[in-house]
């Protein structure tokens, strides 16, 4: 709603020294009066912003109004389905529990890189798994969304959702994303369930990230060619609750090392 108001506000100047200009050409063409002419356009400068603003104001109430009527829609008739198979009878046949673990981090820190050993380990010892990460789920289930932190609260709930469904079939879920601030996280922790949310952190500071800078991303926000960049012009809280934090500023070798065997216990079945 801030952003619409300034919105609202730089409409209002902007339109009014169009209009005021106008006024004063059109007064003095027809009066030949340059006294005339400037004192009207004076008088609709300090008045007119007032009224233009008002009207602003109403109608984007009037917009607020329409989109929550029209686009907020409430479960209703709804009766949620019982499956057959539980989520225990699947662990149990995969021989795993159906967890998710989170990665959060600067963009850069390393996520995607663990990630990926991580489920190949995973794969290749016979558990089922899901690697989900931000770009590429961005480029398809959540391409509408982009970087306001309203947007990452979106996203993260989203990808939340589906990690869900997946642990509930029994599937290991692994998530790359950046997902920011401590609130987006119990967000995610609190739809996955706390019991099956495991936060890894991947600890690299901004300097290093920086000079890392894998896909470019760093150069561009710093030139400001892209708004709203994690670490740059949009904040990185960093968790102070997760299971594990990761500094990937040394070998790879050892920061897996480090996950694993923080990881690998809470996925094993407890006999
Ligand atoms: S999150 O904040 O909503 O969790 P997510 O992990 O999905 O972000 O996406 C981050 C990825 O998008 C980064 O790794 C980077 O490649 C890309 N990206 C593009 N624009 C931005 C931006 N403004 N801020 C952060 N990452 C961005």
């Amino acid at each position: 709603m801030k952003s619409k108001l300034n919105y609202a506000l730089l409409k209002t100047i902007s339109y009014r020294i169009f209009a005021s200009t106008l006024t004063f050409i059109l007064v003095y063409l027809n009066t030949g009066h340059l006294e005339i002419g400037l004192t009207l356009s004076l008088l609709e400068l300090l008045f007119k912003p007032f009224l233009y603003f008002f009207h602003e104001l109403v109608w984007l109430n009037i917009e607020n109004g329409i989109k929550q009527k029209s686009t907020k829609r409430l479960p209703q008739n709804l009766t949620a389905e019982l499956f057959p198979v539980s989520k225990e009878e699947k662990e149990l046949a995969y021989k795993q529990k159906g967890m998710s673990i989170w990665f959060t981090g600067l963009s850069g820190s390393g996520k995607s890189t663990l990630a990926k050993l991580l489920e190949k380990k995973l794969f290749e010892m016979g558990h089922q798994t899901v690697l989900l990460d931000g770009d590429n789920t961005r480029l398809h289930l959540n391409q509408d969304l982009g970087f306001s932190l309203e947007d990452r609260f979106e996203n993260i709930r989203r990808i939340s959702e589906v990690n869900k469904l997946m642990n509930d079939a029994g599937i290991i879920t692994i998530s790359c994303f950046i997902s920011p601030m401590d609130e987006i996280r119990e967000k995610a922790k609190s739809i996955i369930g706390h019991e099956n949310f495991l936060l890894v952190y991947t600890n690299s500071s901004l300097e290093a990230c920086i000079s890392r800078d894998p896909k470019g991303l760093y150069k561009k926000a710093i030139e400001n060619k892209i708004p709203d960049f994690t670490g740059i012009s949009s904040p990185f809280e960093v968790p102070k609750d997760a299971m594990v934090s990761i500094s990937t500023e040394t070998n790879i070798e050892d920061s897996f090392l480090v996950l694993w065997e923080a990881i690998y216990p809470e996925l094993t079945l407890k006999k």
